[in-house]
């Protein structure tokens, strides 16, 4: 992967890690709210983007933004209801909606408790109506798993099919259950993108996807290479530490 353009940001552990997450949600909305009364973001689950939302949510940073003038989508979810503990709805509603007292018409959730391919297909028409086709994010948040995978974009679920879809339904194996995930055709087309990756367990991962053959079937988070927007990495020092290049290693 190391001929897409990016920036990679090492931070030294995982609080500093959801803090630089967090500023840079607040330095790009600030930045496209400059431009225009609108900023559209694609929510991640994951431990990083939890830790993330509760620092947007509380000072200094929650009043750094206009939050009215901001719409929360996601880059995906489980097929449960919003009520489940695993539902990516329930941890942003809990860390960063509700504390921020987001007006639901400003939330636009994947309806995990419909039929997954339902479900799938009701998101684009969301994306479509609301983005326009392709839909474009000011801001897609990212994790990176173990596996490599990012948002439900997981080994072995084809991540390459490149068709018109913008909201997938895949079957994922490991975890014996659906999932719903934008397409790389809609990560890629975001002005920003951002991949958290922190902790020890995605050091092989990360190392694999900076410095090794391209292979996004067998790490999907490969396939992240916004056309036109630009993509920051943050991981932490953990996370780095078998990597190799300089371009990421953590500052001495
Ligand atoms: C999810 C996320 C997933 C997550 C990664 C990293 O629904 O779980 O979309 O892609 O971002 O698995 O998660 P951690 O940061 O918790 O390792």
């Amino acid at each position: 992967m190391n001929d897409v353009s990016r920036r990679v940001h090492v931070l030294p552990d995982a609080p500093a890690l959801a803090q630089a997450v967090a500023d840079h949600v607040v330095d790009v909305a600030r930045f496209t709210l400059a431009h225009k009364k609108r900023f559209d973001i694609a929510l991640a689950g994951g431990s990083t983007p939890r830790a993330a939302n509760a620092l947007l949510a509380a000072l200094p940073l929650r009043d750094l933004v206009d939050w009215a003038l901001v719409r929360f989508f996601f880059s995906d979810e489980r097929c449960v209801p919003p009520t489940d503990d695993e539902s990516n709805f329930k941890m942003a509603d809990e860390t960063l909606l509700e504390p921020l007292e987001i007006a639901e018409t400003q939330v636009f959730r994947m309806r995990g408790e419909d039929e997954p391919a339902a479900a799938a297909r009701a998101y684009a028409g969301v994306l479509r109506r609301e983005l326009g086709d392709p839909p474009v994010f000011d801001l897609v948040m990212l994790g990176m798993g173990p596996d490599g995978h990012t948002a439900s974009l997981f080994p072995g679920t084809d991540p390459l099919t490149d068709d018109d879809a913008l909201v997938r339904a895949p079957y994922v194996e490991k975890f014996s259950t659906h999932r719903l995930t934008l397409t790389p055709r809609v990560i890629n087309a975001a002005r920003y993108v951002s991949i958290a990756a922190g902790g020890a367990e995605k050091a092989d991962a990360l190392r694999e996807v900076f410095e090794g053959p391209r292979d996004p079937l067998k790490h999907p988070v490969e396939i992240v290479a916004p056309a036109g927007g630009k993509l920051d990495w943050f991981v932490d020092a953990a996370a780095a530490a078998k990597l190799q290049t300089t371009e990421a290693r953590p500052a001495t």
